[in-house]
């Protein structure tokens, strides 16, 4: 019997543009890796300049931090909204830089 094999590759889509990427990686690793457009400040989930909007497959972004939590309360932006900074990309995704 064939064994399933465990998908090794994701497609991001950033503003329209699709890339194909390593599965397991974070956001960004991502942005690095593809060098993106994607603005990074503190990394640690405090700033928000890291902010985007997940169009597409919101399921596959690993889920919000207690930080994105924290920041989010503070602005009120709906669950699309996500930090790069505290994101992994779990399987295809979909996402808009927002800075
Ligand atoms: S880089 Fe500051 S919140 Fe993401």
């Amino acid at each position: 019997m064939k064994k399933k094999e465990k998908n090794r590759y994701h497609e991001i889509t950033l503003d329209e543009q699709p890339f194909k990427v390593e599965a397991g990686l974070s956001l960004q690793e991502i942005s690095e890796k593809i060098e993106a457009d994607l603005i990074f400040g503190c990394f640690s989930g405090r700033c928000g300049i890291c902010k985007i909007e997940v169009i597409e497959k919101i399921e596959n972004l690993s889920t919000r931090t207690d930080l994105e939590e924290y920041y989010f309360s503070m602005t009120g932006e709906p669950n699309q909204y996500r930090l790069a900074c505290q994101c992994h990309v779990l399987g295809n995704v979909s996402i808009k830089t927002t800075s």
